[in-house]
Formats: C-alpha cells, sequence, structure tokens
C-alpha cells in the first residue's frame, strides 16, 4: 500500500509565518541588490568602449544565442564576488545552460568589459566548473571568446597548477574524445593560451575585423621578433577563415555569428535520454512564495521541512519512507516537474538511525534509477559518549559511501546550514552531485561560529576566540561561498522547482551507471 502524503496546507498566517515572511523580503532586497550589482558587466566606460566597437554585452550574446521565451540558467553569478576590489564581477564571464534550436547547451562567454574578460583565479574555476557540467551532462559546449587570457599580476595563481588554465584545454580535448560537441564564436581577442579554446573546437566562427586569434600578440611578436604585424594580418578572421584555416567560418558581426552558431547546432544529433517514468508536471497545491515563511533566517530554530517540501513537489505528494524511523532525516518519493525524484532533507542533526534510515533510501533509488535531491540543513552528527558507543562514525560511513557512489544524479539545495560532517554526508560539494544551489540565506562552514569560538576556548586559545567568531560568520555567508564557487550559484527559493526541472532534465543525457558500493562497515 502506498501512503500518499499530501500534507494539510498548512495555516499560512501564524505570527511566526509572517514574521518569517517579513525577515525574508529584506534578505531577498538584499540578495536582488547584490545580484544586480554582478551582473551589470564592467565599467560604463568599458561597456561605451565595447558597444562603440560594434559588440553586444556577453547576457545578451547569450539571449540573442538560445531560443526565443526560453529559460537561461545562469550558473555562479557572484563569482569573485568582494574580492579584487569587486574589479571582477561575476569573475569576468558568464556560464550556464540554455536551449539552442531545441538543444540543451553549456555557454561560457567572457565578458570583455570586465578587464578585457582576462581571467583570474575564479575566472578560471568557474570555466572549468562550466565545462565539468558540460562532460558529466553530455551538453553541448559553445565557447563565447572575448578574452585578453591570462590576467597577468595574478599568474601565479592562475597558471601552473592542475586545475589552472591548462585545465580548460585539457578538458576540451577529454570532453573531444567522449564526443561532445563543442563549437566557438570568436567575438573579440584570444590570445595565447587563450587560442587554444577555438582551435580545440569542433567548427569555429570567428567575426570580421573583430576576432582575433593569436598564440603571441603583436608587441610580443614585435618584441621576440622586431616584426611589425597588426592584429588583424597577424591573426583576424580572414586570415584564419581563409590562410591558416584555424577557424572555419568568417561572421559580419555578433548577431551574424550568432545566427551561424544556431545553425550549426541545428545539425547536431540529440543525445539518447537515460529512460524515466516522466509524468506530465503538476503544481503544489501551495504557491511557492509561501516557502519564505517557513524560513526562519536565525539558522537555530526548527524548520517545518515537511512545509517546504510540500512547496516543492508537484502536486505536494510526498510518499514518505520510514517516517516514524530516524526522524532526524525525511525520506520519500515524489515528482519534481513529472521527473521522479527521491528527496533526502534534514530535520536535525544526523543520528545512527537517520543514517541507516538514508542509506538503505539511497539504495532503493539507485534500483530504481531515480535521481536524488538532498535539502541540506545539517548541523551535523549527534555527538556525546553514548553516541559514540553506538557507533555513529560507523553508521555515518555508511551513509557517506552510499552518498558517494550513489550512481544516479544527485542534486543538493542548502536551504539552511551547512556545517561539519553533515555536509558531506548530505552530498556536499566534494561529493559530486551533478549541480549544489544555495537558498540567500544560507550558511556554510565546518562548524557555527559560536561553536568554534567555543572550542578554541576549550583548547586554551582564548584570544582568537571572539575573532574567529566574527571571521566564521562573514566566511559563511552563501555569497563568501559563490564568490569562491563552493556552489553553482544562489537561488531565490521560489525558482527552485524550475532551476531543479532543467538540472534533472539534463542529468538525463548520460544513461545512470550500474550500481557499485564499497565495504559498508556493519
Ligand atoms: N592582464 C592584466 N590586465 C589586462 C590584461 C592582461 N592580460 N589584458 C587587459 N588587461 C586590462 C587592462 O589593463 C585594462 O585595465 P583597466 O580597465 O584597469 O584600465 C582592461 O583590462 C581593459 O584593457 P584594454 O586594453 O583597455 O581593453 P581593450 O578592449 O582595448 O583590449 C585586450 C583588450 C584583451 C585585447 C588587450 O588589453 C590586450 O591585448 N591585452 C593583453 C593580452 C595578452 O597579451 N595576454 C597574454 C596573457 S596569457
Amino acid at each position: 500500500m502506498t501512503s500518499i502524503i499530501k500534507q494539510s496546507v498548512q495555516k499560512t498566517h501564524t505570527s511566526e509565518f509572517l514574521d518569517h515572511s517579513e525577515t525574508y523580503a529584506e534578505v531577498l532586497k538584499t540578495f536582488r541588490l547584490k545580484l544586480a550589482q554582478v551582473c551589470s558587466h564592467g565599467s560604463e566606460a568599458a561597456i561605451e568602449k565595447h558597444r562603440s566597437r560594434g559588440k553586444l554585452l556577453a547576457r545578451e550574446r547569450i539571449n540573442l544565442l538560445v531560443d526565443p521565451q526560453t529559460p537561461f540558467l545562469e550558473l555562479s553569478s557572484f563569482a569573485a564576488y568582494n574580492q579584487y576590489d569587486n574589479a571582477f564581477p561575476s569573475a569576468g564571464i558568464v556560464t550556464g545552460i540554455g536551449l539552442v534550436q531545441g538543444h540543451e547547451c553549456l555557454i561560457i562567454a567572457n565578458d570583455a568589459t570586465v578587464k578585457g574578460g582576462t581571467y583570474v583565479r575564479e575566472t578560471i574555476k568557474k570555466h572549468v566548473r562550466a565545462q565539468e557540467i558540460a562532460r558529466q551532462n553530455k551538453l553541448i559546449c559553445i565557447y563565447l571568446v572575448d578574452s585578453g587570457g591570462i590576467y597577468l599580476p595574478e599568474q601565479a595563481n592562475v597558471f601552473p597548477d592542475r586545475f589552472d588554465f591548462g585545465r580548460v584545454f585539457y578538458n576540451q580535448a577529454r570532453m573531444s574524445a567522449e564526443g561532445i560537441p563543442q563549437l566557438s564564436v570568436v567575438m573579440g581577442s584570444c590570445t595565447a593560451g587563450g587560442a587554444y579554446v577555438p582551435a580545440m573546437s569542433d567548427e569555429t566562427i570567428m567575426v570580421r575585423n573583430q576576432g582575433t586569434i593569436f598564440i603571441g600578440g603583436p608587441p610580443l611578436v614585435l618584441a621576440a621578433t622586431g616584426e611589425e604585424v597588426t592584429p588583424e594580418d597577424l591573426g583576424g578572421a580572414e586570415v584564419h577563415t581563409s590562410i591558416s584555416g584555424v577557424a572555419d567560418h568568417i561572421a559580419e558581426d555578433d548577431t551574424d555569428a550568432l545566427k551561424i552558431c544556431r545553425n550549426i547546432v541545428a545539425g547536431l544529433p540529440f543525445p539518447e535520454k537515460q529512460r524515466l517514468d516522466i509524468t506530465p508536471m503538476k503544481e503544489p497545491l501551495s504557491p511557492a512564495d509561501e516557502l519564505y515563511g517557513y524560513l526562519p533566517v536565525d539558522l537555530k530554530k526548527p524548520v517545518n521541512i515537511h512545509a517546504i517540501i510540500e512547496r516543492l513537489v508537484d502536486g505536494s505528494e510526498f510518499r514518505e519512507f520510514k517516517a516514524n524511523y530516524g526522524k532526524t532525516l525525511v525520506t520519500g518519493f515524489s515528482r519534481i516537474w513529472g521527473f521522479p525524484i527521491g528527496i533526502i532533507a534534514n530535520k536535525s542533526f544526523l543520528t545512527s538511525e537517520s543514517a541507516l534510515k538514508g542509506t538503505h533510501f539511497i539504495q532503493l533509488c539507485v534500483q530504481r534509477k531515480i535521481p536524488i535531491l538532498f535539502l541540506q540543513n545539517i548541523t551535523g552528527f549527534i555527538v556525546g559518549k553514548k553516541y559514540e558507543h553506538q557507533g555513529i562514525a560507523r553508521d555515518g560511513a555508511k551513509l557517506i559511501n552510499a552518498v558517494a557512489n550513489a550512481s544516479v544524479p544527485k542534486f543538493t539545495v542548502i536551504i539552511g546550514g551547512s556545517f561539519g560532517a553533515g555536509n558531506y554526508a548530505m552530498a556536499g560539494r566534494a561529493f559530486d552531485p551533478h549541480f549544489l544551489f544555495m537558498w540567500p540565506h544560507s550558511r556554510i562552514s565546518v562548524m557555527g561560529g559560536e561553536q568554534a569560538s567555543g572550542v578554541l576556548k576549550s583548547v586554551g586559545n582564548k584570544d582568537s576566540a571572539d575573532t574567529l567568531m566574527n571571521e566564521f560568520i562573514e566566511q559563511s555567508s552563501a555569497t563568501y561561498s559563490s564568490s569562491r564557487l563552493w556552489d553553482d550559484g544562489i537561488i531565490d527559493p521560489v525558482d527552485t522547482r524550475k532551476v531543479l526541472a532543467m538540472a534533472i532534465s539534463v542529468s538525463l543525457n548520460r544513461s545512470f551507471d550500474n550500481p557499485g558500493y564499497g565495504v559498508f562497515r556493519m
């Protein structure tokens, strides 16, 4: 017998609900203001210079590339936020997923109005992460290139290491070997290593009198060889489409180039999707904006997780699994936008029972080939002598093992706190969920600020305890996390269904692997 639990529509006008809604309105106001700032490209002067050359802005280019009236899921808009004196809004690169001629594509667009589209550490992290997403979800990858390469003052932080600039080209080669189509549209500069982005693509379009590709620009050539040459003669669109063969198609301007790109995508095959039992989408019974009324900004307060799930899933239908066991973890089956989904959500800290329940539930999802959504609001595993003696570490290890090896797509949304090892057990970044998003008020750190300060005091370091608490508070915010690419973006809770629907849809481009677990400590 299935027991469909349609949680009764909660009374939405308790004073607590209203308080939460009011406080959340403030959180959202700040969030939207910051989002507008980071999405506004470079300085006015840089934008004017860019436009005077007949070029479109990065987000305008993306708008023209994707199918009209379809959503574009922009990722990590807050990259580099509050770093480098805020000179790199969105880290000077826009990435995201959109539909081009009906194909799901990952788009990576340099923003030349931000320091000439050059790369700092976060720009590279964002570029590489976008490629990872394209690879994991078998998405056509489109590069809208307009970049001066490495931001030279930061070279030591961006050039030599494993996941630094070189990784971009390594990824291109590996993705190509896996049959993932990659297209480049060169709409500006492509210098030094950056030249390999178009050179390693399947097909490359260049804009006449605007796009350039060269391993060494004119100043470098002059210094190295004494040869004087203009950028156009060295590596312009005419040169590369008719002499060198580095590029394949010439376009008259940005709009023409994007049109050519759309035509190429139209000719690409559609991937075979993993089969899932998909049903028609149903809206939840309660409006999504009621979510705000269930989100205390004070993360110490309990959260009504059923009320949240009810507002996220189709028809508010949640078939709960083991409702009466290990109650600090809520598990069950639902649908989002018609896609089946297994939900694992925290109600409180993790116990042995809840860890075992989570492990069992993951096995069910894997066997039934149902993707898993983790709703993280976790202070960690329960502590104390009694629980250590019961073997909390052993049972926690089972959950961590199951999460790491689950062979179905995993999606994580941090809806409150993400603290300590609870982060790992609930598919934190290190566990490679397909996507990880944060709600604006959420926080992430190894432990809460007060707890960290308490720990330091107890180990005799009283002086730094207060400083540490303040640091923890600052360093645990969602914008701090997103600035460093610890997540794929901060989303408004009301957009969660839409975002997850898109994420689940793209995850089906690769067939789910066969389950395989390591050793479970019994
Ligand atoms: N490192 C650091 N800063 C750079 C840079 C680089 N590689 N390339 C550009 N910038 C900075 C400029 O100093 C300028 O900074 P500002 O806004 O603080 O004044 C800003 O980016 C814009 O550059 P500018 O030259 O005014 O813009 P542009 O649109 O006319 O030209 C480029 C852009 C990228 C074509 C041009 O700056 C260039 O050729 N840069 C050098 C590229 C290079 O040789 N890279 C090799 C690195 S691997």
